[in-house]
């Protein structure tokens, strides 16, 4: 990399263009290299951080990481910038709340905070973000780290040598300009919230330590847990080549044997025997969560993890080899007061609402929600669809937005695969169906199998409303086959729907992952009236009373639990928020659709139970 001039060696930073080549280095930063928490204690640096907006990509363009207030013979220059004096924003937290002026705002916001850290010998040091939106680039003590790419999912990166016992000087450039290549890209239906929306912390380990478990039932052999640790070895060889996994309710405990793959990592990998007559499987009437300890060396990763099968076959789905129907809703992550940022409790609202309104699942739209939530459903008994932003039209003839789809899909997999809660990945929602998204697409399907087979694979596709029929080409690569369809909203003839369901001929079972109506809070009238309640609620009656009568249909997540804040809804009526919710933007005003999907829901217990 040619060697970077100084601020006061040249004015580069107004004449210069391609300032910004020698800050796209993202191989230092990434979910899939270094530890997830595990349950480690950590350090955590929420809290009030320094925050400027950078209009003008200043800090990378002017190098204001570098802090130049002299120059190289000691005479005082000036400087445009003041990291530790600029007003603060809480982390995690989005902008958009924490000023009037940052409300709408679309950019690189620079934040900075400074912390102490007192170093231990022979203990390595990571610092972990649980996910900033969109591109992230971290200079910490003016040494740039890397960037990651992804608005919804977590990041190392490892800063050990990097780190002084005192005043450290952190720095993170957080960007949420929509760009073509992203994922999502420019279009989407819900708001671009900016800056780091979840927690900042570090994370410290020994030498040796497990960066990542997966522990699950074996998809295809019984009396099988499969098990597979990742561990990231800073020096050298590995002294300890043993490792020992150890489930406490069991009272059972297993030695596994570590190995150096080809690729120069550490793993083990393999089976264990567990007699399933004495596990206790995980399902929604049974959230029962073991308690497993994995060790190896000086580092313990310690994590709660629920054992259950999740299988498709001949158009049904089984959870513990029982055909389930998912009574399900689609929910954005947002809530009344902290947006995007959403806290534990407000997670934990959005779950307790589902219950009650009968659910038995939620497809955590369209992206990655806080891993908190799939823990959460692990104790409430709630089955999660996940899902990462390839969402309506990409680039997906272009190889970063490949590359940054995988990422993020990874990220996500790696982050919640011990999430007996979370049954389903999907690769995307909406995207048309042509060669090149096909190929995308399935790319992202085979990194999903090649990840975990302990789950199906999902997606949420376009039905072909000329010809009235399902025939989206991905759908042969997915074990279930999501359809969204607005019949009675944005198309009026439930007959078309009829035709569509009566000619599907697939083998895989069909999850009506969107259908609805938009039904502004408190406007009544008639049933024909677009946008009352009456509205809303006769368009449920209509959908449930067509799709339960299609014993191939075996989940619906209609749209939308809440309502929520989209800039292209703009009528009178919406005021920047889709109203497709069956509660308001408040969460707490139920619709009349509410008690349409509640009694449907009742019903529909009744009868899969017997
Ligand atoms: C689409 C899309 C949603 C969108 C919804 C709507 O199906 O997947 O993200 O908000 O329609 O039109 O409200």
């Amino acid at each position: 990399m040619k060697e970077k001039r100084r601020f006061d060696e040249g004015f580069d930073n107004i004449l210069i263009y391609d300032y910004d080549q020698a800050y796209q280095d993202g191989n230092r930063i990434s979910g899939e290299l270094l530890p997830t928490a595990g349950n480690r204690p950590v350090v955590s640096l929420n809290g009030e951080w320094h925050f400027c907006p950078d209009v003008f990509n200043s800090m990378v363009r002017s190098r204001w990481f570098e802090e130049t207030r002299v120059n190289r013979d000691g005479l005082p220059l000036p400087y445009d910038f003041d990291f530790e004096k600029w007003d603060t924003v809480s982390v995690p937290g989005v902008w958009n709340n924490q000023k009037a002026e940052y409300a709408l705002y679309e950019g690189p916001g620079i934040y900075f905070t400074i912390f102490d850290y007192e170093r231990k010998p022979k203990k390595r040091v990571f610092l972990r973000m649980e996910a900033a939106n969109y591109e992230t680039r971290i200079w910490l003590n003016s040494v740039y780290l890397g960037r990651h790419l992804g608005g919804f999912t977590p990041f190392a990166a490892e800063i050990t040598e990097y780190l002084k016992s005192q005043g450290n000087r952190l720095m993170i450039l957080a960007d949420n300009t929509r760009k073509g290549e992203q994922v999502p890209s420019v279009h989407y239906d819900w708001f671009n919230y900016g800056g780091i929306h979840r927690g900042v912390e570090l994370i410290e380990t020994p030498d040796i330590c497990i960066r990542s478990v997966f522990l699950q039932l074996s998809p295809d052999k019984e009396q099988t847990l499969e098990y597979r640790l990742y561990l990231s070895v800073n020096s050298g060889e590995m002294i300890e080549k043993e490792a020992e996994i150890v489930i406490k309710e069991l009272g059972q405990g297993w030695k596994v044997r570590c190995e150096k793959g080809e690729n120069g990592e550490w793993k083990a990998a393999g089976c264990l025997d567990i007699d399933e007559s004495c596990l206790k499987l995980w399902s929604p009437e049974q959230p029962f969560l073991y308690h497993v300890t994995v060790s190896c060396g000086n580092d313990v990763f310690r994590d709660t993890v629920g054992f259950r099968r999740i299988t498709s076959q001949n158009r049904q789905i089984f959870l513990n080899g029982k055909q389930i129907f998912l009574r399900g809703m689609c929910v954005h992550e947002e809530s009344a007061i902290h947006l995007r940022s959403m806290t534990e409790d407000e997670m934990e609202e959005t779950l307790k609402a589902a219950k009650e309104l009968g659910c038995n699942f939620l497809r955590l739209t369209h992206y990655p929600h806080n891993e908190r939530m799939a823990k959460l459903a692990d104790r409430m008994g709630i089955m999660l669809w996940e899902e990462i932003p390839v969402y309506w039209a990409l680039e997906f003839e272009n190889p970063k937005t490949m590359a940054d789809a995988k990422g993020q899909l990874c990220e996500l997999i790696l982050r919640d695969w011990n999430r007996a809660s979370v049954i389903i990945w999907s690769v995307g929602n909406e995207n048309p169906d042509t060669d090149a998204r096909y190929h995308f697409m399935k790319t992202l399907v085979d990194t999903a199998r090649e990840l975990d087979q302990s789950r199906l694979i999902g997606a949420a596709c376009l039905i072909d409303v000329e010809t009235h029929r399902i025939k989206d080409r991905l759908l042969s690569c997915l074990d279930v086959a999501g359809i969204n369809e607005y019949y009675g909203w944005y198309l009026k003839d439930y007959g078309e729907l009829r035709d569509i369901l009566d000619h599907y001929d697939g083998e895989k079972p069909i999850i009506v992952t969107e259908t609805g109506a938009e039904a502004a809070l408190g406007i009544r009238g008639s049933a024909t009236q677009v946008y009352t309640e009456e509205c809303q609620a006769a368009i449920y009656e209509k959908q449930f009373e067509i799709l339960f009568s299609y014993p191939f249909i075996r989940g619906i997540t209609p749209w939308i639990l809440y309502d929520y804040a989209s800039m292209r809804r703009a009528n009178v009526l919406q005021k920047g928020y889709n109203l497709k919710g069956l509660i308001g933007s408040d969460h707490r005003s139920r619709k009349l659709a509410w008690n349409v999907v509640k009694r449907a829901y009742e019903r529909k217990e009744r009868e899969e139970n017997g």
